[in-house]
């Protein structure tokens, strides 16, 4: 491979077991018999092992000391000893090899590990015997370190001559070197730490070509990224002046490589967001269907902002009469003037709805019922959301407060849930008998992705949350997977008709949705807003595309105007759907 994508021909490939002295002193003889000249020796080889066997140890490999058949511990005897051996029986060639104007050099590939290497100059036990319990991880930073005095050795015995001795630390490279660590170390920690901080293998093979190449003088150095490295152990060189010449240049570099590394992390760091906010911006549903509205009524909950005021405004522009109802009468007549505003629209209409009581909702559907003989499209938009850090809260009031109806009923589930669907069963036969062949009637569930994490208990339905602590993230989870259960009940009973029902998720999308959260929460959100949300236009996007597709969408649920991916698994479980709904009807006391 490398003679084809170099046209180099002389390049030769040569057997060689580091691990055993024998082949080592065989191929050194072979080198000196056919190389009058050797320019540079690359000690590159090495072998490694499971650096996270004691956090995550990988079964499928053997966690002790392996020896080599000459009885030396296998990654001292591969990564120092079978390399000096070899720098040894080559030296004289190689510093034969170097003139004034082109000097030879030993290269030693060794590693960042060497800082966490434990050797005692006192009592060296370089083979590992007596280490209580064998720590591969140790025994490859030991040999590492190892390689660096060695280097330091070197350099001094070829101060004044014209061959130079110099080691590097080739960065974090993404090479089979990490084979033997498990799944789980990988996937925990080698895999994250390769991806902010490692390089390609060409990339992590710079500073070795830099180390052939460069006309600097590098005796003696320890290089990372074509520079002087910064991080080296402290034994390594200590009484001798090469290593104060290397530190002189440590401190004027360090400051840089300091920036330099930060700046890696950060910008690498940075990319999370940015590949987060790009796959939204080009996954994102935009609803292009220009289809005209004339003749259609359409009723949308909480249509006052966010979403719904969006949702509104692009119908009421394709020429539908828009009901407006929410719970504050002045907000919903100056949305309602807005909308007729911006649409050019006047058939827009302001009606006071509280979907939290069951009063209110009854009395709207009846005026409703009085006032409209269609309603082509039903649009249960209104919510109030959960603060995600609701359990956590010292005072849980600080977000939402768990607050009971006048009904009895907890405000969140009355407000998602038991509103709407007492709303839907009073106008559901005027709505089914609105729609035609081919251009059916709709009720659209504005749900939520929240919905996947919902935890509803079969045999101890809590749907008020009175007997469990109160979690208002949790309450609005189940408020929005109970809606996806209903578009599934009432897709069911829909089935032959003219009639549709279909739910949605319209993303992450800055409203004022978080108004109850608490501080913390609403920055948390604010994060996740600038990262990957959506402006209200276009999280009504999909909001639109429910009430305008021609497709068949009964039973669906929908997110970015396609079907959504992430669904709590319970939904379409027809049984339990229709259990739970058949009890809140009868709870709700609607036929
Ligand atoms: N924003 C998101 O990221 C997101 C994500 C997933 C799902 N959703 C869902 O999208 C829907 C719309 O939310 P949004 O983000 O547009 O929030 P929003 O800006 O707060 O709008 C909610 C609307 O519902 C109204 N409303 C609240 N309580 C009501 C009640 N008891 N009776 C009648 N109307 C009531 C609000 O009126 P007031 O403001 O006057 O109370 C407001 O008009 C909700 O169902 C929500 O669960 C939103």
């Amino acid at each position: 491979m490398i003679k084809s994508e170099t046209s180099n021909e002389k390049i030769h490939a040569r057997a060689l077991d580091l691990s055993l002295q024998k082949d080592v002193k065989r191929f050194a003889r072979e080198m000196l018999e056919q190389f009058p000249k050797i320019h540079y020796l690359i000690n590159n080889a090495g072998v490694a092992g499971d650096m996270t066997e004691r956090i995550f140890p990988n079964p499928a490999v053997k966690h002790e000391r392996e020896m080599t058949k000459e009885g030396f511990e296998l990654r001292m005897a591969t990564n120092f000893l079978g390399p000096t051996t070899l720098t040894e029986l080559l030296l004289e060639r190689i510093k034969e090899s170097g003139s004034p104007d082109e000097v030879s050099r030993i290269i030693h590939v060794s590693s960042m590990g060497n800082m966490y290497s434990k050797i005692n100059p006192n009592d060296m036990d370089l083979m590992a015997a007596r280490q209580p319990r064998f720590d591969v991880s140790l025994q490859y930073c030991n040999s590492k370190v190892m390689q660096l005095h060695y280097n330091c050795h070197l350099a001094r015995q070829l101060k004044d001559s014209n061959t130079e001795s110099v080691a590097l630390h080739p960065g974090a490279v993404r090479t089979n070197i990490f084979r033997d660590v498990s799944s789980l170390g990988r996937l925990l920690l080698i895999d994250p730490m390769l991806w902010l901080l490692g390089k390609n293998s060409r990339q992590g093979a710079q500073t070795s070509i830099f180390c052939v190449v460069s006309d600097d003088q590098l005796n003696g150095k320890y290089l990372m990224d074509c520079r002087p490295a910064w991080f080296v152990h402290p034994s390594v060189g200590e009484e001798h002046h090469e290593t104060k010449m290397i530190n002189q240049q440590i401190s004027a570099n360090m400051m840089l490589e300091v920036l330099l590394y930060l700046g890696r992390v950060i910008l690498k760091l940075l990319l999370i967001p940015w590949m987060l906010w790009l796959y939204k911006e080009l996954t994102m549903g935009i609803c292009y269907l220009t289809k005209k509205l004339d003749g259609k009524i359409v009723i949308i909950t909480g249509g006052t902002k966010g979403i719904g005021f969006q949702t509104a405004l692009g119908l009421a522009q394709r020429g539908a009469e828009v009901v407006v109802a929410s719970h504050n009468a002045k907000e919903t007549e100056a949305a309602v003037a807005d909308l007729k505003e911006i649409s050019g629209n006047p058939r827009i209409h302001a009606r006071n709805l509280d979907l939290a009581s069951q009063v209110s909702v009854r009395k709207f559907a009846r005026t409703i019922l009085e006032e409209f003989e269609a309603i082509h499209c039903l649009i249960n938009n209104a919510g109030i959301g959960g603060d995600l850090l609701h359990k956590y809260l010292p005072n849980p009031d600080h977000g939402n407060p768990h607050k009971f109806t006048d009904d009895g009923y907890e405000r969140i589930m009355a407000t998602n849930f038991y509103g709407p669907l007492t709303l839907t069963e009073l106008l559901f036969e005027r709505v089914k008998a609105s729609g035609k062949p081919g251009d059916p009637s709709r009720i659209i569930h504005i749900s939520s992705l929240e919905n996947y994490y919902a935890k509803i208990n079969l045999f101890n339905l809590d749907l008020n949350s009175r007997k469990t602590p109160f979690d208002a993230r949790a309450q609005y989870s189940n408020s929005k997977l109970l809606q996806l259960y209903y578009n599934q009940f009432l897709a069911r009973k829909l089935k032959e008709s003219n009639c549709q029902s279909v739910a949605l998720h319209p993303g992450l999308v800055r409203t004022n949705f978080t108004k109850e959260f608490s501080v913390l929460g609403q920055w948390i959100t604010y994060i996740k807003f600038l990262i990957v949300g959506k402006s209200a236009q276009q999280g009504a996007q999909t909001s639109i595309f429910a009430a305008l597709s021609d497709e068949d969408l009964n039973g669906r649920y929908l997110s970015d105007c396609r079907d959504a991916w992430i669904v709590n698994p319970t939904v379409g479980r027809e049984e339990r759907e229709t259990k739970i709904i058949k009890e809140t009807k009868h709870l709700l006391g609607v036929p």
